[in-house]
């Protein structure tokens, strides 16, 4: 395969002469794998380098953080800021969004992310990885605020992820799908290893935490009870159930082997609308979703297409194979009529 020997800033390049793309665009790209390679640098050592635990602080989620989410949540600030396109960004980690301190050049870009998605698996040393969301505003906003950054996700004009496991990857789209580089440790550089990523449709895997059953919704209830019934049941064919309990791990998965990745709103998460979060969770996600052909829903709304004005809004998440997923709209839907 010639493309294999591209690197990320090489296909970048091809992709921005070929659609004649913004240059600012790249040059944020570049930054955002950049940081992502210092992450993976940093997850590396482990205990050896002491970043593993947690600390004594909670993020604005009350979640309490790890060491390691505060060290990548820097490093993506400290890699992007510099970059000299950017407006604003809203972190996971971070409260309000951050606007770019007055010393560096600024531009339209929004950069959204999750700088460590999965981190309860860190001190077990499973994969992790770190999520990506990109806007491009009309102007560059006077001041900061959240009406002007918090867009919705179909106005995203990149997303990806990070996946640090047993190599490190980067998934990533410009509107153009679904493209994956894996970090050649030997020159530091991703390179490209799949183009176009597509998401089969005969998929027989679902991801979703079983041991919230008792709280779900009839709909999801009876989605997953038709796919354990198995071979005897409606679906007549046997499934298969996953749950790493790291997003971009089962993206991935998704991405590559099909199935669903399902984190419902439940009567024990209602209040807070869900787990995941729309803007450095969801919304990416989603993006890359639809990018390789699949869906990607709330069960009652396409995600691309919700509006909000809360940096850290949850929102249910089903995604994955466009028959699995248009499957349990048609469960929500026929719910909902009854
Ligand atoms: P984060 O580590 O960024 O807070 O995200 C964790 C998320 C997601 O990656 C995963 O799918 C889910 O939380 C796991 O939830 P459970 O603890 O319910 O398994
Ligand atoms: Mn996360
Ligand atoms: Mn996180």
């Amino acid at each position: 395969m010639p493309d294999q020997s591209l690197t990320l800033i090489q296909f970048l390049l091809e992709e921005r002469r070929r659609l004649d793309a913004d240059r600012d665009l790249t040059t944020l790209l570049h930054s955002v794998a950049t940081a992502c390679k210092a992450v993976s640098s940093s997850l590396k050592s482990g205990a050896l380098a002491d970043v593993l635990g947690n600390l004594d602080t909670e993020n604005v989620q009350g979640e309490t953080q790890k060491k390691l989410d505060v060290i990548a949540n820097d490093i993506f600030l400290r890699r992007c800021e510099f970059s000299g396109v950017l407006a604003a960004m809203v972190s996971e980690e971070m409260d309000e969004v951050y606007p770019i301190p007055t010393q560096f050049p600024k531009g339209r870009y929004v950069l959204l992310f999750d700088p460590l998605d999965g981190s309860s698996n860190i001190d077990v040393n499973v994969s992790v990885g770190s999520i990506f969301s990109i806007i491009r505003l009309d102007e560059t906003p006077e001041e900061e605020s959240y009406d002007a950054v918090l867009r919705p996700g179909y106005e995203q004009v990149a997303a990806g992820y990070a996946l640090y496991g047993p190599s490190t990857m980067l998934v990533l789209s410009t509107g153009e799908g679904v493209n994956a580089f894996t970090l050649d440790g030997n020159i530091g550089e991703f390179r490209l290893t799949q183009r176009n990523l597509r998401i089969r449709e005969d998929g027989s895997e679902f991801a979703i935490n079983a041991s919230r059953a008792r709280w779900w919704e009839p709909p999801v209830k009876r989605y997953i009870d038709e796919c354990i019934a198995g071979e005897s049941g409606p679906r007549g064919r046997d499934f298969n159930m996953r749950w790493i309990a790291s997003m971009v791990a089962e993206v991935h998965r998704v991405l590559l082997r099909g199935g669903v990745f399902i984190y419902p709103k439940d009567s024990k998460n209602a209040e807070l609308g869900g787990k995941l979060r729309l803007f450095y969770e969801a919304n990416p996600m989603a993006f890359l979703i639809e990018q390789a052909g699949g869906m990607a829903t709330t069960g009652r709304q396409r995600i691309l297409d919700i509006k909000s004005n809360s940096p850290h809004e949850r929102v249910p998440v089903m995604l994955g194979a466009r028959s699995e997923i248009q499957r349990l709209i048609d469960y929500h839907s026929e719910f909902d009529t009854v």
